[in-house]
Parts: structure tokens; C-alpha cells; sequence
């Protein structure tokens, strides 16, 4: 059935070109969509635009549905569009011309997007309530090992000391920045758009202020055309906030595959949480990172793949619209699992505690060394000159008793202060 029948069937090959994979997406967004449309009839029987007895039909309907998509009983048949087409059949199969009745004011442009709005509002909360369990065992593991030395590098050569507590709590502090980003793609998905219709309104006396709040809408978009331009926009925004978190998810998962080689020795993980190789015995890879590794690349691409896809649309509805869906919608699912692997994996991790006994590890005290001659009255200067010759002729001995005291250093990591900082951030 289409909503657009006037009396002529569509090609089968044009069919199925253009629903695309709107039937199997839909299935997701289908529950959104009856949230919608229940405000809308709601807001239909307010205004007087249907009686409250119609209203009152089309709300019990409309429950009937969500508890049937919430049973996982919800379908979308190959004579269906998409959800909107099979949600307005069931209305008009169980109401006859009360569920003729819902699609006044509305067009499936708005639908869509409102739907999706509502849809990337809750994952959005999703990934923050994710970000947030893997902050906690970040900052845990930070806390346990938190005076255990590691080496820290520039250029991948030994450079500094650094330890446990910074290398964790650097990536707890960086999931902060993530967290503002994630804010504020909630904050552009909390407008409501629903009233935009087609794109550019309705000559009924529609409530749009009735909607926005009956959806729990921040604010509403106001200007109709605006409300249109959002589908497209709204993906992209979610999807930079994606990219910000695939980031920090990546740079972690690298380096844990870096730490975990028998060349570095830093990390183990329990061989449950490994995997073998078809050929070589002794194998215990760190696949479920890499993977992570190489999703979150994939992921911080998609920005740039939904800005190819909308850039230089003119405004309005067009169906290119409709292709975002089958972007956004599997990499929030693929952004939420490296979310949920991280964390499962990383909690059973185990650090080496005296990596830094090994011999080559000594020059990693030099500039500590050197400083305690500064501290002892020799100019900077003159005790790196004095330091750089006792290393070439082989006279250098490290100086292991390290003291950093400044805020964000291995002796005060600050750990209390991230936790704080991430809290206000996720408000
Ligand atoms: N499946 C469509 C989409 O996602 C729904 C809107 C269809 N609107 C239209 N004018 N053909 O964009």
C-alpha cells in the first residue's frame, strides 16, 4: 500500500531501488514514530482539528502499536513504504476513518524527521551513560595503579617518566571533551520539528507549542524551512560527537595493542579476552582492540561521508535525505558496542608493576636527574651539558627517586579533579 496511491502501481525494480533499506531501519525508528504520532493526534483533538473521541481512539491505538514494536511483534511487509505507510494502515484497519484521520497536518518529511530527532536524542543518552561506565573503570583502574611508573614516549623513543595514573586518567579526562560534544548534539536534536509538514508549514491551525512539550522538546525549530534543513544536520552533529569519542576509543585501543606486545610488556589481559592464531601455537592477539582500532577509524570518517551526501543540497526535502539513515543508524549501534567492548575488556586488565627495572629504561630518568643538579645550585644549561657528556662516556646513573608535585603530574594526577570535571561536563 502506498500512502501516495492514485491508481497505478509502481515498477518493481523502481519499488525496491527506492525503499532502499528504509524497511529494515524503520524497524528501529518505528517505536519514535508512534511516540510522534501520538502527540500529534493529541494535539489534533486540542485544537479541535479532530473530536476528543477521535483523539482518545487514535491514542489507544497508537499504544496497542508500541507495545507490539516493544514486543518485538512490529513489521514492515514488502507492500509497505516504511513505517509511516504500515503505522497509518493498522490505524485504518482497527479505526476505519477516525485512522484516515491522523495523517491531517503532517507529511511523512516531518515524521521522519521528528522521528529520528526523538530516536538520536535517546541513544545520544545511550552513548553518554556508556562514556560514563567506561570513565569510572578508567579512572578505577587509575586509582588502583596509581604509583605504578611506566615509560612515556616522544617520537616513540623512551622520553620521560610517566605512570599507570596518568595514562588512564589522560584518557578519562579526554572522554570529558567527548562528553561536551555529545551535549551538545543532544541539545541541537532537542528542537522539535514536527508542524514542518512537507517543509513548509500548514494551513491548519496546528498547536506546535502543544507538540514540543507533549514530546519533552527543549525548544521547538522554529521557522518551518529551518525545522527541514535539520534532516541531514542533526545526523552530522551526532556524528561529530561520534568522531570525537571514536577518537579518544581508538587512540586508547592502539594503545593497548602497543603495550600489550611481548617487544613493550606493559599490559596482560586474561587469555579468555585474547585470541589464537590457526598456526601459531603460543599466539594470544589482541583482536577485540583492534577491531575497536579499526571501527573507530571507520566511525570518525562518517562526518565526512553525511556531509558528501547533504553538501550542496539546495533546502527543502529531497529523498538523497533518506540515505543518512542507513549511515547514522548501524554506526550508532557499532559506536555503542566499541563503547561496551572497551569497557568489558579493559576492566580485566593487569599492568606489569616494575617495567621500569628493565635496564633500557634508564635514560628515562635523565631529565629528573638533571634537575635535581638544578635544584642543587648549577644553572639549567651547564648540568644538561654536564648530563649529556656523562651519558655519552658512560658515567650516567639515574637518579629513580622521582618527586613531581604540580597538579596533573605522576604525583598528583588529579583523579578527584577529572571525576569533578566529567560530572559538570555531562550536565
Ligand atoms: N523514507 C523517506 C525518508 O526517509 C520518508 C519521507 C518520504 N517523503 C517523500 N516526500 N517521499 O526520507
Amino acid at each position: 500500500m502506498k500512502l501516495w496511491d492514485k491508481g497505478f502501481k509502481t515498477d518493481e525494480k523502481i519499488d525496491i531501488f527506492t525503499v532502499g533499506a528504509d524497511r529494515e531501519l524503520d524497524l528501529l525508528l518505528a517505536k519514535y514514530d508512534v511516540i510522534a504520532s501520538r502527540a500529534h493526534a493529541q494535539m489534533l483533538a486540542s485544537t479541535g482539528l479532530i473530536t476528543l473521541k477521535e483523539g482518545t481512539l487514535l491514542t489507544g491505538e497508537l499504544d496497542r502499536i508500541e507495545k507490539e514494536i516493544d514486543a518485538g511483534n512490529f513489521t514492515i511487509e514488502d507492500q509497505f513504504e516504511d513505517m509511516h505507510s504500515k503505522i497509518e494502515y493498522l490505524l485504518i484497519e482497527e479505526l476505519g476513518d477516525t485512522g484516515k484521520k491522523i495523517h491531517t497536518a503532517r507529511s511523512r518529511n516531518d515524521q521522519v524527521l521528528v522521528a529520528m530527532q526523538l530516536y538520536l536524542r535517546e541513544e545520544i543518552n545511550s552513548m553518554k551513560a556508556l562514556t560514563l561506565d567506561l570513565f569510572d573503570i578508567l579512572l578505577n583502574l587509575a586509582k588502583t595503579y596509581q604509583d605504578v611508573l611506566m615509560p612515556g614516549y616522544t617520537h616513540l623513543q623512551v622520553a620521560m617518566p610517566s605512570s599507570f595514573a596518568l595514562w588512564l586518567g589522560a584518557y578519562a579526562e579526554s572522554l570529558a571533551d567527548d562528553m561536551l560534544m555529545l551535549n551538545t548534539a543532544h541539545r541541537i536534536c532537542d528542537q522539535n520539528p514536527l508542524g514542518s509538514a512537507a517543509g513548509y508549514g500548514s494551513s491548519f491551525p496546528i498547536d506546535r507549542e502543544f507538540t514540543t512539550e507533549a514530546l519533552g522538546f527543549a525548544t521547538m525549530k522554529y521557522n518551518v524551512v529551518a525545522a527541514q534543513m535539520g534532516r541531514g544536520k542533526v545526523e552530522k552533529h551526532t556524528a561529530y560527537a561520534m568522531a570525537g569519542l571514536a577518537g579518544t576509543l581508538g587512540k586508547l585501543a592502539m594503545d593497548i595493542c602497543l603495550y600489550l606486545s611481548q617487544n613493550f610488556d606493559f599490559i596482560s589481559f586474561p587469555k579468555e579476552f585474547t585470541t589464537g592464531s590457526s598456526i601459531m601455537p603460543h599466539k594470544k592477539n589482541p583482536d577485540v582492540f583492534e577491531l575497536i582500532r579499526g571501527k573507530c577509524n571507520k566511525l570518525q570518517a562518517l562526518p565526512n561521508t553525511l556531509a558528501m551526501l547533504t553538501t550542496n543540497l539546495p533546502s527543502g526535502y529531497h529523498r538523497d535525505l533518506q540515505l543518512c539513515k542507513e549511515l547514522i543508524v548501524p554506526a550508532i549501534q557499532e559506536m555503542k558496542s566499541c563503547l561496551e567492548m572497551t569497557a568489558f575488556s579493559i576492566k580485566e586488565m593487569k599492568v606489569n608493576t616494575n617495567i621500569l627495572e628493565e635496564e633500557k629504561y634508564q635514560y628515562l630518568f635523565s631529565v629528573d636527574t638533571l634537575n635535581q643538579m638544578v635544584l642543587d645550585g648549577i644553572p639549567f644549561r651547564e648540568a644538561y651539558r654536564q648530563m649529556g657528556e656523562s651519558i655519552d662516556k658512560g658515567t650516567y646513573t639515574p637518579h629513580r627517586d622521582i618527586h613531581h608535585t604540580h597538579t596533573g603530574s605522576i604525583g598528583k594526577p588529579a583523579l578527584q579533579e577529572i571525576r569533578n570535571k566529567m560530572k559538570r561536563f555531562s550536565e
